[in-house]
């Protein structure tokens, strides 16, 4: 990519002037006519292979006022790069700094830092202030306990020493601004899911719960996102807004090479970027709790159906013994990582196991166990998403996986006097409700490999962990070769 934050492209043309300045042959009057800023993009390498965005209009327009600096000096793209799957990642964070020694515009106390109150005179010190961000890639999202709440802080334990009722500090990991369009519920905690009264709302539920459409969420999203982060006072005008929104609207990142398996997309597979821009999505669809919205049929489990070609990309017949047994291998590595990631596919969607305890989940589908599997959430067909905005907690807040760099809250039910632990209340604090304590929503699951670590707080390094989370969460029994499976899958998306 350019970099270039200038919008410049000829539009002020030199053509007819005479004098010095005019452009003298007519090859040099193209190219000061054509647009510099827009470039159609190129594989980018990430750990496990490359990445590819796509855009609908055909290029990147790096002219877009979403890479232009607006009040601190910040755009979007500080926190949204197209490297890093439209996120950032704590290794390409770690050399920015560097290279800036700590004066890159994402480097700013008001919540890049893990307090704002954070001492940066040295470099030194702005190395421990920017912890959080350097190691984890997390911004520090300060939210109020709203007025009204079912319940009250009753404790806070910030290693930071900065977060009270009037501003927990949460730290979160900046959302693809990417493959948008598989985004029913926007936010970590949904809070630019706006209601509305409309036709876009949860089945089965009374009183029906309505949303506005995804480019009215988008639009006060980049709006909230500009004031916050880039302090930029008085927000965006209305037709920067929407161009920030069409922008991002028609970006689609995903994995299209692998280093062991090759393009993603041959021999009847259908991973990659172009295909990823094909994939239908509509409010409710295949939803695991009521059905596809549109079509009335039941939820499949079969969510993810990229590389069921490639099941027979190694095709030694299986060893007996069944499962736990090692799978088949060829001469050809390429094949058998083929046929590895073609199993994690399955196990995505198969491999069946108890899921209890999940806020969001069991008590919607009144079934204290749900039989199910990846794909349970995950429900959105090929990206993974969950196709209603339902936000679910799975534990990754829960104060057992605190680790002494998050802060903990103590919260109180006013009613009932229950006490809870949280290092993130997620959706309890857009609704104050205490039966939405450490929701989150069910993240886009394409271009993973390109944006480590995992989880809304990052608390995961790499895939495998994210799978070993799962496995001792809701006791799957994972053999290490299907945790590799499953790994390889994942970084495939
Ligand atoms: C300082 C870093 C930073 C900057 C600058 C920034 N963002 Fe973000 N962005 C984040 C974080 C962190 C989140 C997740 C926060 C949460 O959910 O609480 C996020 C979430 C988003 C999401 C939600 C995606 C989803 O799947 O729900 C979109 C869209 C987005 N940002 C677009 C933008 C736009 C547009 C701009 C510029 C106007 C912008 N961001 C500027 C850090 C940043
Ligand atoms: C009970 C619902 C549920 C099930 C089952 C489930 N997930 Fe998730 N998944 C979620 C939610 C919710 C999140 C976000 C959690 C958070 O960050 O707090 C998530 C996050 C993830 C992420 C991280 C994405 C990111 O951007 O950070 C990955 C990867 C993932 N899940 C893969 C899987 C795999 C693989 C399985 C099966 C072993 C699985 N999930 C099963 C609900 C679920």
């Amino acid at each position: 990519m350019t970099g270039s934050l200038s919008g410049c492209g000829g539009s002020d043309s030199q053509q007819g002037l005479a004098g010095a300045d005019a452009p003298t042959t007519v090859k040099e009057v193209q190219r000061a006519e054509a647009t510099p800023t827009r470039e159609v993009p190129a594989p980018i390498a990430d750990g496990s292979g490359s990445i590819l965005t796509y855009s609908t209009v055909g290029y990147i327009d790096y002219g877009n006022p979403f890479f232009a600096p607006l009040g601190n000096g910040r755009a979007c793209a500080s926190c949204h790069q197209e490297g890093q799957a439209w996120s950032v990642t704590p290794a390409a964070l770690q050399a920015r700094f560097n290279a800036s020694a700590g004066s890159d515009p994402i480097f700013q106390t008001v919540d890049g830092s893990n307090s704002p109150d954070a001492v940066t005179a040295t470099l030194a010190q702005k190395q421990s202030a920017y912890s959080m961000l350097l190691t984890k890639g997390v911004i520090r999202v300060g939210l109020p306990l709203p007025a009204g709440a079912e319940f009250e802080l009753t404790q806070v334990n910030d290693p930071y020493g900065f977060a009270s009722a009037a501003q927990l500090s949460l730290f979160r990991r900046p959302l693809p601004a990417a493959n948008l369009s598989f985004e029913s519920t926007v936010m970590w905690d949904g809070r630019e899911t706006l209601a509305a009264s409309s036709n876009l709302c949860i089945k089965g539920t009374a009183p029906s719960q309505c949303f506005a459409t995804q480019n009215a969420d988008l639009g006060a999203q980049a709006n909230a996102a500009a004031e916050g982060h880039a302090q930029l006072v008085g927000g965006l005008n209305a037709t920067q807004q929407q161009s920030i929104v069409d922008f991002e609207s028609a970006l689609f990142v995903a994995q299209v090479s692998d280093n062991a398996a090759g393009n993603l997309g041959v021999n009847g597979a259908t991973g990659g970027t172009q295909n990823l821009a094909a994939v239908p999505f509509y409010f409710g669809i295949n939803d695991v709790v009521s059905g596809d919205y549109r079509s009335g049929t039941r939820f499949s489990s079969n969510v993810m159906n990229l590389f069921t070609a490639w099941q027979t990309a190694a095709p030694a017949p299986l060893p007996p013994g069944g499962r736990g047994a090692p799978p088949p291998v060829t001469a050809d590595p390429a094949a058998n990582a083929r046929a590895s990631i073609a199993r994690g596919e399955q196990l995505f969607n198969t491999r069946p196991f108890d899921i209890t305890g999940v806020a969001g989940l069991n008590d919607v589908l009144n079934q204290p166990n749900v039989r199910g599997t990846c794909s349970t959430c995950h429900d959105s067909p090929n990206a993974g998403t969950m196709s209603a905005p339902r936000l679910l907690d799975t534990g990754v807040a829960a104060a057992n996986l605190r680790t002494p760099d998050l802060p903990l809250y103590t919260l109180k039910n006013i009613a009932t006097g229950a006490m809870r632990q949280t290092t993130d209340p997620g959706r309890a604090l857009i609704t104050g409700k205490w039966s939405d304590l450490d929701k989150f929503k069910v993240p886009n699951l394409r271009g993973l490999a390109a944006r480590a670590p995992y989880f809304h707080n990052g608390s995961q390094a790499d895939l495998p962990s994210v799978i070993r989370f799962y496995d001792h969460r809701f006791q799957i029994g994972l053999s290490p070769q299907d945790v590799t499976d499953l790994a390889n899958f994942l970084r495939a998306l």
